[in-house]
């Protein structure tokens, strides 16, 4: 190759990298050489972040898991609530929160009467929607900066907690009742339990829990009132349109992380109150490269599925099975992990839900966690292909390389086999990720054992994920994220 054609070869790739990954993305046995230009880093600062809040989240979504496991025990399966029919298409710009220093992906919300605006975390481990509140008389320094003022809607109206809903099946719901027309108050761990100390978890069994009911806290750092309130959407054809009657937390205090750079949380788990749910059970998103800038935009979008694209090379569609069995949260069902095509022994317990295992897919935690016998393995295979590269120490990453030779450097593919013959293989850049300048480190970290493994929304990204509810299936492709249609 002359070196003039070499140097424009380089240009292209330099200029066309989104095209690069995704023609190169779906080509699992051959190496992949990986050009991306990225955005000014937002910093180590951003990926310690990440790492302190999956962690801090893994004990809440536990705490939850624990929680549906007790009850199942007993009271049995809870029984799947018919999802409400969809209202009609619509969809939600979606970012990445890195520009705000989170790890996760905001929406665009319109809640109450005349609509206010908000931006808030698109969860699928949280199934109730809330926004940070002030309600008369609250303190005005309980929750800072932007809030939803219930005083201003006209269409919000406080669950009493007097009423069956409240009493039976609200999540959370406390078992304080001053007076039947108080508020159903709730004390929640949807999106992350902020705060990790032994005063905080002996909260935990101060307020009511009851065999059956779904009265549990697992001392969250959003407290609040639940109400009925609307909120509108922009349907694909461009009209307003309102939805009624969703269940919406008010939350006066929040502590957190992803809290402060959010307004609240968008609930797209799995239950009866959530909104992904009321909004008919399918719904899909596509989450841009999490260190995007933060005027790239992914989409998060509600109703009936749009008709399959043809299949071209690397945008096939890989299909599987959800469970619900872990409500709010999505199961997948894994049946192992491969890199560089060869499949790592890993114990079958490790994706075994009866066996203290499994593993969910969740748009609320960045990295991704592997419960020990699975993330021992992965990290080996990884590592002892990336010894070639300079180690470096960046702590609380575990493995960690000086990539600043600025050399194209042949990756590990790693891949997740999930249930059928669906494959997730990400471009590299969602498991060794760029955390400073020159400097990558393993995106893994590790859940001790006994313990369910989570599917973050960084080995989500550049993905589009619809999720079918009602017959529970989960489809996937490789996508560039440009909206739909
Ligand atoms: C523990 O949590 C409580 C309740 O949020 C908080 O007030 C206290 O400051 C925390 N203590 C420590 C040592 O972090
Ligand atoms: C919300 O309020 C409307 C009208 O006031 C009522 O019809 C509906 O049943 C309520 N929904 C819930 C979930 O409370
Ligand atoms: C984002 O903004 C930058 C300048 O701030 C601009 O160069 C770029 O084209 C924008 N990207 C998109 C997708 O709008
Ligand atoms: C990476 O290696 C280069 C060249 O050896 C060195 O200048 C740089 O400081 C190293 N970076 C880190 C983060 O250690």
């Amino acid at each position: 190759m002359s070196p003039s054609l070499l140097l424009l070869l380089l240009l292209l790739l330099y200029c066309f990298p989104f095209s690069l990954a995704a023609a190169a993305g779906d080509h699992s046995d051959s190496f992949v050489f990986e050009f991306h230009r990225r955005p000014a880093l937002p910093g180590l600062d951003l990926a310690r972040q990440l790492l302190l809040d999956d962690k801090l989240r893994q004990r809440t979504i536990r705490a939850r898991l624990e929680h549906a496991r007790h009850r199942r025990r007993a009271c049995g399966v809870p029984h799947a609530p018919a999802p409400a029919p969809a209202p009609t298409s619509f969809d939600m710009p979606l970012n990445s929160g890195a520009y705000a220093g989170a790890g996760q992906y905001f929406v665009r919300f319109q809640l109450g009467t005349p609509a206010q605006r908000f931006e808030l975390v698109a969860d699928t481990g949280s199934d109730l929607t809330w926004a940070k509140c002030r309600r008369r008389g609250d303190d005005a320094k309980s929750v800072s900066g932007r809030a939803f003022l219930p005083a201003e809607s006209s269409s919000f109206r406080p669950i009493l907690c007097s009423s069956d809903m409240c009493r039976n099946s609200l999540p959370f719901s406390l078992t304080t009742c001053p007076t039947p027309a108080s508020p159903c108050a709730y004390d929640y761990g949807g999106s992350e339990a902020a705060v990790d100390n032994h005063s905080f978890m002996k909260k935990k069994f101060t307020v009511g829990l009851t065999a059956c009911d779904r009265r549990y806290s697992d001392g969250s750092a959003a407290h609040g009132i639940f109400a009925n309130e609307s909120a509108t959407v922009i349907l694909s054809d461009g009209r307003r349109r309102k939805l009624r009657g969703l269940v919406v937390g008010c939350t006066s205090s929040a502590v957190g992380s992803s809290f402060r750079a959010s307004d609240g949380v968008l609930g797209l788990g799995y239950s009866d109150i959530s909104f992904a749910y009321r909004a008919g059970g399918h719904f899909a998103y596509c989450m841009v490269d999490h260190l995007s800038p933060r005027n790239a935009t992914g989409f998060l979008a509600f109703g009936p599925a749009p008709a399959p694209p043809p299949p071209t090379a690397g945008r096939r569609w890989r299909e599987t099975a959800i469970s619900l069995d872990v409500e709010p949260f999505y199961g997948v069902g894994v049946r192992g992990i491969s890199v560089d095509g060869e499949m790592l022994p890993i114990p079958a317990s490790v994706w075994d839900l009866a066996a203290g295992g499994g593993a969910i897919l969740d748009s609320g935690t960045s990295l991704t966690v592997l419960a020990e016998p699975a993330y021992r393995a992965v990290v080996e295979a990884l590592t002892r292909r990336l010894a070639w590269a300079p180690r470096v120490r960046v702590e609380p990453f575990e493995h960690c390389y000086n990539w600043s030779t600025g050399a194209p450097a042949v990756l590990p593919r790693m891949a997740v086999h999930l249930e059928g013959t669906a494959r997730l293989a990400p471009p590299s850049k969602s498991y060794v990720i760029d955390v400073a300048e020159g400097v990558k480190c393993l995106g893994i970290v590790a859940a001790p054992w006994p313990s369910f493994s989570t599917i973050g929304n960084i080995l989500q990204q550049e993905h589009l994920w619809e999720f079918d509810v009602a017959n529970r299936r989960l489809r996937f492709r490789r996508s560039t994220c440009r909206k739909r249609r």
